[in-house]
């Protein structure tokens, strides 16, 4: 596995990649993996010749006052199971390389990206999409994989392709959870073992919103109470959001159908998660 940190060797790889007719995928990330991002990694290659990864924790994503000094970090780890994985290059360039000074430009998804997460992070999807285009440029891949547990993300990227008409296909994979049931994220190192207890109310809200919309509950509006009331018996656990959305345009939905998915952003301490899943079929990918 090649580790290149310039944009420079990023792109001068992909170009031998072109001339080689290699077909290429791309996986960002910003490390601490875990077998979420090692599954998306697995997807990657059986879709491409060639899997890249990026490792970058992109300051231009985070908020004044959120997580960018202390996002964790392995970099030796990742090292060691981005090559068990069989990835061809590991992209770990430094902050000034991909913003280097003089820097101006940036590349926003209006709408979708202002609901949900957008809410409470007004600047957070603006910095995805500036950095994954540049990653696209630099990687040129055929493929890019992200992970559906960023489902607002996954959104996004699918319109920021398609309105730019970026020459890539955009695969989303499964959120992959812990045995029991929380969604596996990098930011649940941050949970202490009081605080990783009660931060399996997100699933456990998710799963009596499942019962009861199998059970035949359609509106939506009982559903998100449902939802709540589960949640809010966690003192240290406060509700960001809790929607009932349509998949594709994200907008709410007043009545559960096939196409809806629940989506909740929960702050437990300091530690902010997120999680989502259809209704009306499971997808415990557990
Ligand atoms: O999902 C993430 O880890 C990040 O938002 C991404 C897509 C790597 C962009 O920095």
């Amino acid at each position: 596995m090649e580790i290149l940190t310039t944009t420079a060797e990023m792109m001068r790889w992909s170009a031998n990649m072109q001339a080689a007719r290699m077909r290429v995928a791309l996986v960002p990330t910003m490390g601490f993996f875990h077998a979420g991002h090692i599954s998306l990694m697995e997807m990657a290659s059986q879709k491409a010749d060639q899997v890249v990864v990026s490792l970058f924790v992109n300051p231009a994503q985070f908020g004044p006052g959120e997580d960018l000094t202390s996002y964790p970090q392995a970099f030796e780890r990742d090292v060691a199971q981005a090559r068990q994985a069989g990835v061809a290059v590991l992209f770990c360039p430094e902050p000034a390389e991909m913003y280097p000074p003089g820097f101006q430009t940036s590349v926003v998804v209006a709408g979708i990206s202002q609901k949900l997460c957008g809410k409470s992070r007004p600047h957070h999807f603006g910095g995805v999409t500036t950095v994954v285009s540049k990653l696209f440029n630099l990687v040129r891949p055929h493929y890019a994989v992200f992970g559906e547990k960023d489902f607002q993300q996954l959104a996004v990227i699918r319109r920021l392709v398609v309105d730019l008409n970026i020459q890539v296909e955009i695969i989303g994979h499964h959120l992959v959870r812990e045995k029991d049931g929380l969604a596996m994220s990098s930011r649940n190192a941050y949970l202490d073992r009081d605080e990783r207890q009660q931060a399996l109310c997100l699933w456990h809200g998710l799963q009596a919103a499942r019962q009861h919309a199998m059970a035949g509950e359609r509106r939506s509006a009982e559903i998100i109470k449902i939802v709540r009331d589960v949640i809010s018996q966690h003192e240290s656990c406060a509700i960001e959001y809790v929607e009932i959305i349509n998949k594709d345009t994200l907008e709410s939905r007043a009545i559960i159908d096939e196409d809806v998915i629940l989506a909740l952003a929960v702050r437990i301490g300091r530690t902010r998660l997120i999680d989502n899943g259809c209704l009306l079929h499971g997808e415990d990918h557990v």
